[in-house]
């Protein structure tokens, strides 16, 4: 979604017949924002229409998330390790915080379909903690390694194939999902100041598998809470190529630039992709603060129109008791919160940190799953006592 790629072979001019040898193909503009947006144009073997058969699929739970009622305004702690490995990537995926610009959870697959799936709802964030991912789309084949974020447009269709059961955090941005603007020249590189440059990310591989088998496609599709499956007798994604600007991409937090102050920095200079109404940011191993009074922890905050979700994924994370790899933090808007007794003093003198995290900030409250509820630690609110 931030350079040009191209593939295959496409005709010199776009808008015109196209042929793979005598055979006239189906020019098909996948588009962001009507046609004011970023686009990609594919050149596909058979029409995008030619479907077969169209039959309401069984929506998961996930998919009409069940607020927990009237829950304590207090800090949660959530473990990802509670969720066991269930169903497929559509199927395994469990909502723990929801909003209506974001809905945050985690995908724990057990099993590969042989479908694909499309979230006209939303562009996905999907954060691969744990497992190795093949990821394959409408664009093409990405290989997601863990610490990898991946993005995907909205509507684009793709599936998960994996060896061994991965781990996900996963957020559903209904109003999108991008690069941050300010990290982006008017000519649309990215900013030499920007915590990444166009050699950090991974873009998709052309997939001669998808791309010219000949096997009938189903695909599920999600709009408005509702699933569909569609199944299309040829291939969908038969294809000479595409261009464009439109796609999924991945981003490895090893392959991201972090920063360090004088001082301790607030969250928002970790800023990674800017959401509708939320942000995602990554903490990174870095140098910490360097005046010798610094005092590196977080300061104590009340962050009073963001609610705070933040994914461990790799570190000591000193300044927290109970928290390990895989824990989620809760930290609802205007409680107060910080490092756990002891840690902010201990933190002065601390010349560095390895530890890796992935927050995201909404800027409307959250609600709260019944699903989420069997993953929470009872006894991290009160866990700053000194008594
Ligand atoms: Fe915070």
């Amino acid at each position: 979604m931030f350079r040009y790629l191209k593939f295959g072979d496409l005709p010199s001019m776009h808008h015109t017949a196209h042929y793979a040898g005598d055979r006239l193909l189906y020019e098909y503009c996948f588009t962001r924002e009507g046609f004011e947006e970023p686009y990609s144009i594919l050149y596909l073997y058979h029409p995008p229409t030619g479907d077969r058969e169209c039959q309401r699929f069984p929506a998961p739970e996930w998919a009409q998330p069940v607020p927990r009622r009237a829950p304590l305004l207090q800090r949660r702690h959530f473990r990802s390790e509670c969720l066991a490995p269930a169903g497929d990537f559509i199927s395994g995926r469990t909502i723990l915080a929801y909003n209506d610009h974001l809905h945050y959870g985690l995908c724990h697959p057990q099993k590969e379909t042989p479908f694909f799936f499309a979230n006209n709802d939303a562009d996905e964030l999907f954060f691969l903690y744990e497992g190795e991912v093949e990821l394959q789309s409408l664009f093409g084949r990405l290989t997601l390694n863990a610490g990898d974020y991946c993005l995907l447009p909205r509507s684009c269709p793709y599936r998960f194939r994996f060896s061994r059961p991965p781990g996900l955090m996963w957020v559903e941005a209904r109003k999108g999902l991008e690069i941050p603007s300010n990290y982006c020249q008017p000519n649309g590189q990215l900013a030499m100041d920007a915590p990444y440059s166009e050699r950090s990310f991974k873009t998709p591989a052309w997939d001669e598998e998808l791309f010219r088998g000949e096997e009938a496609t189903l695909i599920v599709r999600k709009r408005q809470g509702g699933f569909t499956q569609t199944e299309y007798s040829k291939n969908y994604f038969k294809m000479s190529g595409w261009d464009g600007y439109v796609y999924p991409f991945a981003i490895n937090l090893a392959d991201i630039q972090p920063k360090t102050g004088r001082v301790h920095l607030p969250p928002s200079s970790h800023l990674t992709f800017a959401g509708g109404r939320f942000a995602v940011m990554s903490f990174l191993p870095r140098v910490l603060d360097f005046d010798p009074k610094a005092v590196p922890c977080p300061f104590y905050h009340s962050s009073v129109s963001c609610d705070e979700l933040l994914f461990y994924f790799s570190g000591n994370f000193t300044s927290r008791r109970g928290i390990g790899r895989g824990s989620i933090s809760y930290h609802p808007s205007g409680i107060p919160h910080g490092p756990h007794p002891g840690a902010y003093k201990d933190s002065i003198g601390l010349k560095d940190t390895q530890e890796m995290a992935v927050m995201v900030d909404t800027y409307d409250p959250l609600f709260l799953t019944e699903a989420g509820q069997s993953l929470e630690d009872a006894d991290y609110a009160t866990s700053w006592r000194e008594d």
